[in-house]
């Protein structure tokens, strides 16, 4: 029986399309059961809804408080039957809420080596630094910023005269291979 993912995303969603693309492969191990996004705008949601997957605009300014909009996005991936959460892209941190009330797994892909650089502008944070490799992480999300415990990583090299720019595009079609390896593989607690 495949997995039945649902992606929380936030903006561009080209993480989202990776996953999209591997699940429609033979063979795939897993289906894109719901996209759920905090914004209109989100290219995620625009994806989702070309592709024919349910995809469903879920904003905290719609609900009296944090609390109360975790609780209806844990309500519709159960309505969905879904096994997984995949975080990509998506921009807020979950609270002990969300994690309680579901209680599979949830993993989010972040673009740099964790520990090293969480939260945001990872890239710009490690030219900054100088490190001469970077890469993406797929981690398991707990209530910290990019704290959960280390799935995989990959590694790519920083290059002399990168630009951030450049160097999160390199990051990037890293993470476009990773996460869908992962969620493929991932095995299922029921
Ligand atoms: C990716 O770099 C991901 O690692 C980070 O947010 C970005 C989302 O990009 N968490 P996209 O929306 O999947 O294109």
């Amino acid at each position: 029986m495949k997995t039945k993912i649902a992606v929380l995303a936030s903006g561009r969603g080209s993480n989202f399309l990776a996953l999209l693309e591997k699940s429609q492969e033979a063979g795939a191990k897993f289906e894109i059961g719901l996209l759920i996004s905090d914004k209109e705008e989100a290219g995620a949601l625009q994806t989702a809804r070309t592709e024919g997957i349910p995809a469903r605009l879920i904003r905290p300014a719609d609900f009296d408080d944090k609390a109360a909009h975790e609780r209806e996005m844990v309500r519709v991936i159960e309505e969905h039957g879904c096994h997984l959460v995949c975080l990509a892209g998506y921009m807020r941190l979950l609270s002990p809420v969300f994690l309680a009330q579901w209680a599979k797994d949830v993993i989010n892909i972040h673009p740099s080596l964790l520990p090293a650089f969480p939260g945001l502008d990872a890239q710009k944070q490690a030219l900054d630094y100088g490190v001469k490799y970077s890469g993406c992480t797929v981690h398991y999300v707990d209530e910290g910023m990019d704290t959960g415990k280390i799935i995989d990583q990959r590694v790519v090299p920083v290059l002399e005269d990168d630009s951030v720019e450049s160097l999160a595009k390199r990051i990037l079609a890293e993470e476009h291979k990773l996460y869908p390896q992962v969620v493929n593989n991932y095995r299922r607690r029921k």
